[in-house]
């Protein structure tokens, strides 16, 4: 902050700093989760504000009380501020007397407010954190994320199915989630769901997630984790009950076989250009658990952990050059012949 002799300056100069700061922070903040969302062609911002489920909602109250009394706060403040920076006292011996005794008054009624304040902010967290831990999961769609540089890897443990950076969900159920990571820590949030949970190498944290209304939520490493933990996001699917156990039915069986002869070259040059030494695709050979799962690839909205959508062109450019979207990821480059890659597409394509 600038420095000037004159405290009407002062306060105008703080105010301007305060004002570029926000705005710097705030569009740091935002931008590359904006891109995602345009990227992915979701309209709707993924704002703790707007909670869809019972988690993000209880959050959301809490927050809106802490942001009132805030705002009372501030407001109240930054009142006796503007008072005492335009208010002139005359040099009056008997007139100080009185205002030094308002003046106790007033740092004694500030202190009582304070601490009223923090009680009514304790009594609303506590509430907040009864009610979400007292929510009673079910089991019988438990779902096991494990947090990698820089995918999801999400398992249906119960119904056998592995999928990678998309998760189903049916609508209004209460569904049981246990996270850890494969590598360093990173940190689970779908903002209109629920809060964060930390996902720490070598232990289980348990979780819950829950939706009102049917449609798609993204979600985000909340947690430092690397160079790309700014595009390692996920995608939430909530369906009907039906539509959900029709997805895990689909997700559970082998990869069709190809009968197309492109689509079967397509098989020979996904396991002859290695790309089975990281994936699996069940129903082949390829049985490697480095990288996601492919078997249903391509029912899936995006690639490269929610930062492309996934059509053939975002996908032939991942294949043969994965380090420009995401620098530093794991993928190898793949130099394939343009009659080979085109075959390798249609193959993956046909993985729905
Ligand atoms: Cu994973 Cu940040």
């Amino acid at each position: 902050m600038t420095k000037s002799d004159n405290p009407r300056e002062t306060v105008n100069l703080f105010l301007e700093d305060a004002f570029a700061n926000s705005k710097s922070i705030l569009s740091v903040s935002v931008l590359p989760f904006t891109s995602i969302f345009l990227l992915a062609g979701c309209a709707e911002v993924s704002s703790t504000l707007t909670p869809q489920g019972q988690g993000a909602a209880e959050i959301a109250n809490l927050w809106w009380v802490m942001f009132w009394l805030a705002t009372g706060v501030f407001i109240v403040v930054m009142g006796l501020a503007l008072f005492a920076l335009f208010h002139s006292r005359s040099g009056d011996n008997e007139e100080s007397e009185t205002s030094s005794r308002h003046d106790n008054l007033l740092i004694v009624s500030g202190g009582v407010a304070t601490v009223i304040i923090l009680i009514v902010v304790y009594f609303f967290t506590l509430r907040t954190i009864n009610v979400l831990a007292a929510a009673n999961p079910s089991d019988e769609f438990t779902i096991e994320v494990v947090g990698r540089q820089w995918w999801w890897e999400v398992h249906y443990p119960n119904q056998q199915v592995i999928t990678a950076n998309e998760i189903h969900i049916p609508v209004g159920q209460t569904v049981a989630l246990q996270v850890t990571s494969g590598d360093v820590i990173h940190s689970f949030w779908v903002p209109q769901l629920h809060g964060k949970i930390d996902m720490i190498p070598g232990q289980t944290n348990t979780f819950w997630l829950q939706a009102d209304q049917p449609g798609e939520y993204y979600g985000f490493c909340a947690e430092f984790c690397g160079i790309q933990h700014a595009k390692m996001a996920f995608v939430v699917i909530v369906e009907p009950l039906e539509e959900f156990r029709a997805w895990l039915e689909q997700q559970n069986q082998p990869a069709v076989e190809p009968v197309d002869s492109l689509i079967r070259e397509g098989q020979r040059v996904f396991l002859a250009a290695n790309c089975d030494q990281c994936h699996t695709i069940l129903g082949t050979s390829a049985r490697s658990t480095l990288g996601p799962d492919l078997t249903h690839f391509a029912s899936r909205r995006t690639l490269a952990a929610g930062i492309l959508p996934n059509t053939r062109q975002h996908l032939a450019e991942w294949i043969t050059n994965p380090q420009q979207a995401k620098p530093g990821n794991l993928m190898p480059a793949t130099t394939l012949a343009g009659s080979e890659l085109e075959a390798l597409l249609a193959y993956i394509e046909s993985l729905k």
